[in-house]
């Protein structure tokens, strides 16, 4: 999701390969590389078992098949490539016919650290191993259920609710603090700083503090939300989360924390 785009998406061939240059593969390794060695004091257990079940390669990127494969076999999910940037129309139907949308192209080497756009490393290694587990995978497609069902003018407010959990959650666990957003774990700045600076803010997770805060998509967040438990975030599967929506709408935004451009 995203309102410019920078890059340009790689368009598979006929058979669903796409070929990336050796540049491109090396950005991948050197990616990899970083993360899984800053991650594992980092990233709840979660995250690590799907990428233990997803055993992605070191020395290129995946292919969509082959992560596909593997998200079916654990929770009926599979990627989907689309372009740089989507609309939320598409971005929840594609999650209500559980596919994740997987923005294809990879960063370039100016914007290893952090990345506004979502690129195919954070789609694939940020995202793709909590959707090995069946509650996240459930979590993830209440949302395109929700947004195929409702008001688009839900949909931003379901954005930030996304944004604020599957992108920049953090969890509390018996080791301590751990991250399960995908745009943490994809960043090797923000998995860094989301955990260890005393700069940003952490504060107990209540949905409608989230649905009350402002965020940008182009700077370290300036706010997470730590859940108790990944439980505490799979039981809002049962809850009125529009109900929450609109009660956040009558109590109203948050200051923001940062300068203008907010979303
Ligand atoms: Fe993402």
């Amino acid at each position: 999701m995203g309102k410019t785009a920078k890059y340009v998406a790689k368009q598979p061939d006929e058979n669903g390969y796409i070929a990336y240059t050796d540049e491109e593969n090396r950005m991948w390794h050197e990616l990899i590389t970083t993360q899984l060695e800053l991650i594992p004091n980092r990233a709840c257990k979660e995250f690590q078992q799907g990428l233990e079940t997803l055993k992605f390669p070191a020395d290129r990127v995946p292919q969509l098949d082959e992560v596909s494969k593997v998200l079916t076999e654990t929770t009926g999910w599979t990627v989907a490539p689309v372009d740089a940037v989507i609309g939320f129309t598409e971005f929840f139907e594609l999650l209500n016919n559980k596919q994740f949308p997987a923005a294809t192209f990879i960063r370039n080497h100016d914007e290893v650290e952090y990345l506004q756009e979502p690129d195919i490393f954070h789609e694939f290694f940020g995202h793709t191993p909590m959707l090995t587990h069946q509650k996240f995978a459930d979590y993830v497609h209440e949302f395109g259920k929700l947004g195929c069902s409702v008001d688009p003018g839900y949909h931003g407010m379901l954005a930030r609710l996304f944004w604020l959990t599957v992108e920049f959650g953090l969890v509390k666990t018996d080791e301590g603090l751990r991250a399960l957003g995908a745009g943490i774990l994809s960043s090797p700045k923000e998995v860094v700083y989301a955990l260890d600076s005393d700069v940003p803010l952490r504060q107990p997770f209540d949905v409608i503090d989230v649905l009350r805060t402002r965020y940008r998509i182009d700077i370290l967040q300036p706010i997470y939300f730590c859940l108790e438990s990944l439980d505490q975030l799979y039981d809002l599967i049962n809850q009125d989360i529009i109900g929450y929506i609109d009660e956040a709408r009558r109590l109203g935004m948050h200051e923001a924390l940062f300068e203008a451009k907010s979303a």
